[in-house]
């Protein structure tokens, strides 16, 4: 069940930069539900946060909501997380007081699921001495309180204040939503998208791949704290957060990247669409339209290094490496052979003939087959979910090695 965060937005002049906060956790597959203070909509528009969280912002206590029966009290009882930012000084004085004067004030005392407290604010009011003891305050009831950056703010101060970077509020909730932790310390390197092969300079063989099942794979292992380093092919997808992200174009590009951080990976898995041909010589000029229909132009082409294989030839005894099979027939046979030509650990087969499974697709339906012949089929379900499955299964030949 998707998991629902509310933002509390308070009266900063920051609280423009939350939009996109907003619009990364909707990526996510959360429910975001936006509270914000009066002076918040000085700042900035609720239809901006409606718009960017698809449901109505709520910033009256007094309003009727169709939602709810009695407002702050439904929309506290639905919060996995609850996130004030930016917190003004006002605000953090209210919190850490028990005052409970507007929606948002009466949302915080309401709730009863974490909250997250980004403070921003010039430098001179952050140092207060009440404004820190009303932090500490909030400390003490075990509110996690995020410290603010240091640099120019709005007013023309310099210092301390500023709204830490989205990327970093961002990276705090996702951690606070998943406490599984159970890659950190890992290094994981998987690729996604399709690779490209230059005929001239404006044309390029390429396959069907989304990308989606990588980029899946990689997001769920950053979430389950991972250092992540996508090799990216061509790709339609939205390049997930909290990865670091090496676009590639060819086979043979992929693949020298991929060798070069091979050896600092704990494991590495291959959900990319690797073209297997490349042309034997790509035109320096845009090749000619025929004049005659009837001409045919033959194009001559060669094997790419089939990627997983290098690695595998590589591969330190410690290293986890996964494949995938994606097959049109003899799926479970034509698997196996390559779960052992690529040296893998296993392999995650699919047949993409089946509706719901392989290109393009939000689901798959895939089989998990490992070197000591263990055959698990998965039903239906969700990328996310069959990455989570995956990684769920790289963790468990990491401890069997430890
Ligand atoms: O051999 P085949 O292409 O069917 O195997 C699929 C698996 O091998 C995928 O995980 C794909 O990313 C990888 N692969 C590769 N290099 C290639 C072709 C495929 O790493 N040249």
């Amino acid at each position: 069940m998707a998991r629902t965060v509310g933002i509390g937005i308070t009266g900063g002049i920051a609280s423009y930069k939350i939009a996109d906060l907003v619009s990364r956790l909707k990526k996510e597959d959360l429910e975001v539900i936006v509270i914000m203070t009066e002076s918040a909509t000085k700042f900035i528009t609720p239809l901006t946060f409606k718009t960017l969280s698809g449901r109505e912002v709520a910033t009256d206590l007094w309003s009727d909501s169709l939602e709810w029966k009695v407002q702050h009290i439904g929309i506290a009882e639905q919060l996995d997380l609850l996130v004030i930012a930016p917190a003004t000084a006002n605000f953090i004085g209210k919190m850490a007081h028990g005052i409970a004067d507007d929606l948002l004030s009466t949302v915080v005392l309401a709730n009863t699921a974490p909250v997250l407290v980004v403070p921003a604010m010039n430098t001179n009011m952050y140092q207060n001495q009440i404004v820190q003891e009303n932090i500490q305050r909030l400390k003490d009831i075990n509110y996690k309180v995020m410290e603010p950056d240091s640099g120019l703010l709005a007013c023309g101060v310099t210092g301390e204040g500023r709204l830490p970077a989205v990327d970093d509020i961002y990276q705090v909730i996702m951690n606070i939503l998943n406490p599984q932790h159970d890659l950190k310390g890992k290094k994981i390197m998987v690729n996604a998208g399709t690779t490209c092969e230059d005929i001239d300079p404006v044309r390029f063989i390429a396959n069907r791949a989304s990308g989606k099942m990588g980029f899946c794979i990689a997001q769920n292992a950053a979430r389950r704290g991972a250092e992540v380093i996508l090799v990216c092919g061509n790709s339609s997808a939205e390049v997930p957060p909290g990865v670091k992200v090496i676009p590639v174009w060819s086979a043979e590009e992929m693949c020298q990247v991929m060798l070069e951080h091979q050896d600092s990976c704990d494991a590495i898995i291959g959900a990319a669409a690797v073209g297997d041909f490349k042309l034997a010589d790509t035109k320096e000029q845009k090749l000619k339209k025929a004049d005659n229909r009837e001409d045919k132009l033959l194009l001559e082409l060669v094997g790419t290094p089939d990627i997983l294989q290098e690695l595998g030839k590589r591969k330190k005894p410690s290293q986890i490496t996964v494949g995938f099979a994606a097959e049109t027939e003899n799926v479970l046979e034509n698997a196996k052979k390559k779960l052992s030509s690529k040296n893998l650990d296993f392999i995650v087969a699919n047949d993409v003939t089946k509706e719901g499974a392989g290109f393009g697709t939000d689901t798959n339906i895939v089989t998990f087959i490992n070197r000591s012949g263990d055959i698990v089929s998965l039903p239906k379900m969700s990328k996310d979910e069959v990455a989570a499955r995956i990684l769920d299964q790289v963790i468990e030949l990491m401890n069997r090695l430890q």
